[in-house]
């Protein structure tokens, strides 16, 4: 795909320079997600009229804090005056929630919408603008996902954002359920939000 060239300064600075920041950042493994993340990102902006570059930064970015040790997070939960509850939580929570914090003061990314993207990518919320819909769906779609109901997922996004986000948020909590994996409270706002509420 061609890719997007920075000209609005939602980043300070190149894509290339972004991306060579993220590759410090993160293993291959992830550094390899996060591309295919912006890519996903950038094709569904174009489907549904959303800003392109606004796509690839909040791609781009919303696993920047993913492999930041469990002690960090903590220093800035702290530092930041953060909603102590955090610390009952993990790196699945804090990545998205605290990562925005991070990728704020690391990165010098200050647009609200993009730092949101980010905060909601894992658990969504109940207000999510299409650019914070599209990383949630991106995420969940990118190519080298491979859960068995990917390919629907996929089809979905194809059709309506929003009901990609619904399928996204009742699969995630059907699988924790499943797991008996705790949930995140915000991730049941944003099934009541999207789903509960819609009958
Ligand atoms: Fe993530
Ligand atoms: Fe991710």
């Amino acid at each position: 795909m061609s890719e997007v060239e920075y000209q609005k300064h939602y980043y300070p600075g190149t894509r290339d320079e972004l991306v060579a920041r993220l590759r410090e950042q993160l293993s291959d493994f992830r550094f390899e997600h996060v591309v295919r993340v912006e890519h996903t990102a950038v094709k569904l902006a174009s489907r549904y009229g959303i800003d392109a570059e606004k796509a690839s930064v909040a791609g781009l970015v919303h696993d920047y804090a993913k492999e930041c040790s469990d002690e960090q997070f903590k220093v800035v939960i702290q530092r930041e005056h953060m909603d102590p509850d955090l610390l009952n939580w993990g790196n699945f929570i804090w990545h998205g929630e605290v990562g925005a914090r991070i990728i704020n003061q690391e990165l010098g990314i200050t647009n609200q919408e993009i730092l949101d993207a980010v905060r909601f990518h894992t658990v969504g919320a109940p207000h999510m603008t299409p650019l914070q819909q599209l990383t949630y769906v991106a995420d969940f779609i990118e190519p080298g996902r491979d859960f068995p109901d990917v390919a629907t997922a996929r089809a979905v996004a194809q059709t309506s954002l929003e009901q990609a986000v619904v399928y996204e948020t009742k699969h995630t909590l059907t699988y924790l359920m499943a797991n008996d994996r705790p949930i995140y409270p915000a991730a049941i706002a944003t099934y009541n939000a999207w789903i509960g509420n819609r009958k």
